[in-house]
């Protein structure tokens, strides 16, 4: 969506308050020994506080509140009774959702725990990356040069990135145009940013694979050559020098 207005400025200040405080509780409430249902359960609860509807299961009526991954989930892991988190574990949580009519996504990867399987270079460099490519996002840059700074960087760092996940617009619903902010220089994407924009970055760091797949369950995606993938998000407002993150209180970079 575009902000044209104060009241939709305000009332994505408050969606995007929702999703970034659910996430910064749902990482702290996170431990070995916890089912992902139980995870899901407790960031559900805060969402309805917000007076907030999970934007996943609005939308594509996704069989959980958020999306939980675990170690070689890539993304839209279903949150289970029988997935229980274990010390060392990579963890995705994203979380969006619908509030007064405006939609806000955000998400992070993390530990639990010890990182006794050392995952924290991958996070640390998907954290810095979209620190990175968020401060580079102004009114009339384009879309894939940003694309190009991320998968620079990646490799930059001994990484990939996923080519079929990308972050996209968002305000008026979970997923508008721009459709694909790519991790990578999509050279046929001949987009700009545009001021006063509102949309959800995202990282997708890869250690081996370069594609997400399906799996047999329809929602869960997992890399096409294994390997572990950190993702970090935030939705922001684009001006016409650094962009407004306003899910910034969720703390993925702390
Ligand atoms: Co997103
Ligand atoms: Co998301």
């Amino acid at each position: 969506m575009s902000i044209t207005t104060e009241a939709e400025l305000i009332g994505m200040q408050k969606v995007s308050e929702a999703v970034a405080i659910t996430l910064r509780e749902m990482r702290n409430f996170a431990k070995a020994g916890m089912t992902t249902k139980e995870l899901d359960e407790f960031g559900a609860n805060l969402l309805n506080e917000f007076g907030a509807k999970s934007a996943p299961f609005l939308t594509y009526k996704f069989p959980g509140h958020t999306c939980i991954s675990v170690n070689h989930e890539v993304a839209h892991g279903i949150p289970s009774a029988s997935k229980i988190l274990q010390d060392g574990d990579l963890i995705n949580i994203d979380v969006s959702a619908e509030l007064g009519g405006f939609w806000s996504d955000n998400g992070g990867s993390f530990i639990i725990g010890k990182d006794i399987n050392k995952h924290q270079p991958l996070i640390n460099a998907s954290k810095r990356i979209l620190e990175k490519a968020i401060s580079n996002i102004k009114g009339g840059v384009r879309i894939s040069q940003i694309g190009l700074l991320i998968e620079t960087e990646a490799r930059k760092s001994g990484y990939r990135v996923i080519k079929n996940l990308a972050g996209h617009g968002v305000g008026r619903s979970l997923h508008e145009e721009p459709s694909e902010i790519a991790n990578y220089c999509d050279r046929l994407n001949f987009n700009r940013f545009k001021k006063n924009s509102v949309v959800a970055i995202e990282t997708f760091i890869s250690t081996r694979s370069t594609f997400a797949d399906t799996e047999k369950d329809g929602w869960t995606l997992t890399g096409n050559r294994g390997g572990f993938v950190a993702q970090h998000e935030h939705t922001i407002v684009v001006t016409d020098g650094k962009p407004i993150i306003l899910t910034e209180m969720n703390g993925i970079w702390n």
